[in-house]
């Protein structure tokens, strides 16, 4: 793991510009409401994810497809900003992915996104990115992109890297990507999609969940829980919850990649799975505080929620 590697974290996955209204609750099916200005800003999970953990000091590459339009351009602009480097980022073969986004006064949001160029990354472009799978102590992956890209990833990656995924939007998963996963990293709805069947996913017991996402075969498994922390097992011992960090949230959007992307970085570094966890509870705490995804992510050395005594 602390070979000789030239990036800390690879993140093959979406990115997406962000159209974002601000509502004062979102509307019903068949309801029109009123909302905000639109913002224009600069997401997707991977790309979300890559920018947060440049921003906190991971030496970070991301292999991921824009549209030669304005959006690529965006995206790839904030990638440089934040220090990522972008080499493996393919530009053409449709428009840039869109996420069109509503965030209500409490700070929750709900996404529909149209993948556009993400949906063309493609199993040949993973093989033809050899070098830069080859470079990285962790690849983080989510389902932006298409499953059989995730899959290829997961094949192509040597047994030196790590692989973190977080199945997001959630979709049946075969099991040698399954058994890759060290974590496999889910929120409730995708902790209940992927157990839908087992008597597990029908409780409310997220211990109950994640001891039964374990049988499904990845080596370890993360729960994340909002506002009340997460969850995280590994087959070895019972399962250790990390409490959540009491912060005003003003924006949950791009939360959870900020905290994959500090797990996957942490666990890269030689961190243990609850520090990182811990770490990374901190992160996401940080990231609800602020507006939008990218914009939102806390910087190597700023003072993260939950206590000076904690930093990094
Ligand atoms: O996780 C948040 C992200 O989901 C947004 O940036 C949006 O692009 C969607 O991919």
């Amino acid at each position: 793991m602390h070979g000789e590697h030239r990036y800390d974290l690879l993140v093959v996955g979406s990115a997406n510009a962000d159209l974002v209204i601000g509502v004062e609750r979102r509307p019903r099916a068949g309801e029109t409401v009123l909302g905000s200005d639109l913002a224009t800003h600069p997401g997707g999970k991977g790309a979300n994810q890559a920018v947060a953990a440049a921003r906190l000091g991971a030496r970070t590459a991301l292999l991921a497809r824009v549209g030669d339009d304005a959006h690529g351009r965006l995206l790839l602009d904030a990638q440089r900003a934040a220090g990522v480097e972008v080499g493996g980022v393919l530009v053409g073969g449709a428009p840039t992915g869109v996420a069109l986004i509503t965030v209500d006064p409490s700070g929750d949001n709900s996404i529909v996104v149209s993948p556009g160029a993400n949906a063309r990354l493609s199993p040949e472009d993973v093989r033809a990115s050899a070098g830069l799978l080859a470079a990285a102590r962790v690849v983080s992956l989510q389902l932006e992109i298409p499953l059989d890209t995730v899959a290829e990833t997961v094949r192509a990656v040597g047994p030196e890297t790590r692989v973190v995924l977080n199945p997001s939007p959630p979709a049946p998963l075969p099991d040698d990507v399954l058994a890759a996963c060290d974590p496999l990293v889910v929120n409730e709805h995708e902790a209940r999609y992927l157990l839908d069947g087992h008597p597990a996913g029908a409780g409310d017991d997220p211990g109950a969940w994640a001891a039964a996402l374990l049988e499904r075969g990845p080596r370890s498994v993360v729960v994340t829980l909002g506002a009340a922390g997460a969850l995280l097992a590994d087959g070895d011992g019972p399962a250790v919850h990390v409490p959540g960090i009491e912060v005003a949230a003003v924006d949950t959007t791009g939360a959870g990649d900020a905290f994959t992307a500090a797990l996957a970085w942490r666990l890269g570094v030689g961190d243990g799975l609850e520090a990182a966890v811990r770490l990374a509870t901190r992160v996401a705490a940080a990231a609800v505080t602020r507006a939008g995804a990218q914009e939102s992510y806390p910087a190597a050395g700023e003072a993260l929620p939950g206590g000076a005594r904690q930093e990094p």
